[in-house]
């Protein structure tokens, strides 16, 4: 696997390989990766002829400067996993890299900024679209591969890509999860054994609800899972939403998309989860 640090060495790699006529596939991450970081990975390797993987922590996304902090880079297993896992190529830059300085950045995203996680992360997606501009201009991908997992964060880079017509189509990637049930998630490693059984409740929630969805109304089904989540002892919820998946706003019964989606923390371990209840069908299907 290629290695690069400095965005004009990534540009000469993937100058020639476009030159060739080859697809580029990218995987943009924070690193710690894990199987679900992986299955991107693989999921661009199907659909693209080179893949790009980025690991870089991104500063300007990170609202709790000690969430920043404490953020795993274990870069050296991070370098193995992604030979293992046969990509092409690793951008792994420095933040004075990316930043020249005291940049001002400010993308009119809309009311998605600020729902949901937007309400407990106040700037976060600013920072999120900020760097996610930045690695687009740099790799110029064909295709951009990003996980449900962060579903508003993929809403809101479908949302900056068709605001500023950029050049890349997204493809969106179901959640890994542990056999447990845990979403896969860097934060994870966070967790004690115990907190880890108590964080279950999250993923148990979801899969309740899309069980028993036809058996209620929403508001009510609302209401049950957030009242089974704070039951459980050591967890702090969030929010608990059951929402349109197009907009994020609450799902009522004519909502053909529907997707529920829960924050909560664990300790002190921040984790988000999500499900999707229903997908709109095509005519005739
Ligand atoms: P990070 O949290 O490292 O996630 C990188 C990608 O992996 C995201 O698209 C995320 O949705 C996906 N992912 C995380 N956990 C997953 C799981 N259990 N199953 C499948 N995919 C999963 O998201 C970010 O980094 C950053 O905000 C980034 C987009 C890189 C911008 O800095």
């Amino acid at each position: 696997m290629k290695i690069c640090t400095t965005r004009k060495s990534l540009q000469g790699y993937l100058e020639q390989l476009k030159q060739d006529g080859k697809t580029i596939g990218f995987v943009p991450t924070l690193g710690a990766l894990h199987q679900g970081h992986l299955s991107l990975i693989a999921l661009a390797q199907q659909n693209t002829d080179v893949v790009a993987c980025s690991i870089f922590v991104n500063p300007t996304q990170f609202n709790d400067p000690k969430d920043l902090e404490k953020y795993p880079r274990p870069i050296a297993s991070d370098i193995e996993k992604l030979e293992h896992a046969n990509c092409d190529v690793l951008f792994n830059p420095d933040v004075s890299e990316m930043y020249a300085g005291n940049e001002q950045w400010h993308l009119e995203i809309g009311e998605l900024e600020h729902l949901l996680e937007g309400k407990f992360r106040p700037g976060h997606y600013q920072g999120v679209t900020q760097v996610v501009y930045k690695l687009f201009d740099i790799v110029k991908p064909d295709i951009a591969f990003f996980g449900q997992k962060d579903y508003q964060q993929f809403l809101i880079i479908q949302k900056m890509v068709g605001l500023l017509h950029l050049p890349v189509k997204l493809m969106m990637c179901p959640i890994l999860r542990d056999a447990d049930g845990l979403a896969m998630s860097s934060r994870n490693i966070h967790l004690s054994a115990e907190e880890r059984q108590h964080a279950l409740i999250l993923s148990k929630a979801l899969n309740w609800l899309k069980q028993n969805f036809d058996r209620n109304q929403i508001p009510s089904l609302k209401n049950e899972c957030e009242a089974m989540i704070s039951a459980e002892p050591g967890v702090e919820l969030e929010y608990f939403e059951i929402t349109d998946g197009d907009n994020l706003h609450t799902a009522d019964s004519h909502t053909k998309k529907i997707v529920a989606l829960v924050a909560a923390k664990v300790g002190k371990t921040r984790l988000i989860d999500n499900v999707i209840i229903s997908w709109q069908l095509s005519v005739g299907s």
